[in-house]
């Protein structure tokens, strides 16, 4: 690997600090890196599953003076210092309620790293899409498990099926102004305020 590579040089870092999180060896990271750069070291990023906080190190490295949650069902799940805890069911509207109890002016970037379900992330985009910021991002994390054998078995299609229905929803009086498709990523861009 390049150490100067920005992916390895990010990499390294973290390491130094902790467990990594997976979204290295799948492949995630130049596309964080491209909304690090847009949305600035301030943004404000919320993440849904949390597990040993390896990817909540990651959002206070790209965002350094950003406000950083997680949102996990596990009480058990480890919050870094520094980020804001929630404790909730993606299944349920509690989860909304803490997410904007903790940021009343929304998310520039929220991750959906959580039950890899087809229905229960479908509920969570429903509750959470409105409090992405105008120009902001919701990112659907792992629907390729919707499509790879290795996967549907676990999982079934319902990851696919969600990231589907993403694309009825483009329109020019949407405020989905963009729907991008990379590999376990969805990135679904909010329209900017008029
Ligand atoms: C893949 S791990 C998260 C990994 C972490 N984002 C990272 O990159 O290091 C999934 C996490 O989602 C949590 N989770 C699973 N089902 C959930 C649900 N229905 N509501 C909230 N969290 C859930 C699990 O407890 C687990 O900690």
């Amino acid at each position: 690997m390049d150490p100067a590579d920005p992916v390895t040089a990010l990499l390294t870092r973290l390491q130094a600090k902790g467990p990594v999180t997976d979204k290295f060896a799948n492949g995630y990271i130049p596309a964080y890196l491209e909304l690090a750069a847009r949305y600035g070291p301030a943004a404000r990023v919320l993440e849904i599953g949390v597990l040993y906080g390896a990817s909540l190190r990651l959002w206070q490295e790209l965002f350094p003076q950003g406000l950083i949650a997680g949102a996990d069902s596990n009480s058990e799940a480890t919050w870094p210092d520094g980020t804001v805890r929630i404790v909730a069911n993606q299944a349920t509207d509690y989860i909304a309620e803490q997410a904007a109890a903790a940021s009343p002016e929304g998310w520039d970037l929220i991750i959906d790293d959580a039950s890899h379900d087809g229905g229960l992330s479908e509920g969570t985009f429903r509750r959470l899409w409105p409090q992405v910021r105008p120009g902001g991002v919701y990112v659907l994390e792992d629907w390729e498990v919707g499509y790879r054998p290795e996967w549907t078995g676990l999982f079934g299609p319902g990851m696919l099926r969600l990231a589907e229905s993403f694309l009825p929803m483009l329109g020019p009086d949407s405020d989905l102004a963009e729907a991008r498709y990379l590999y376990g990523q969805a990135l679904l861009f909010k329209r900017k305020a008029a």
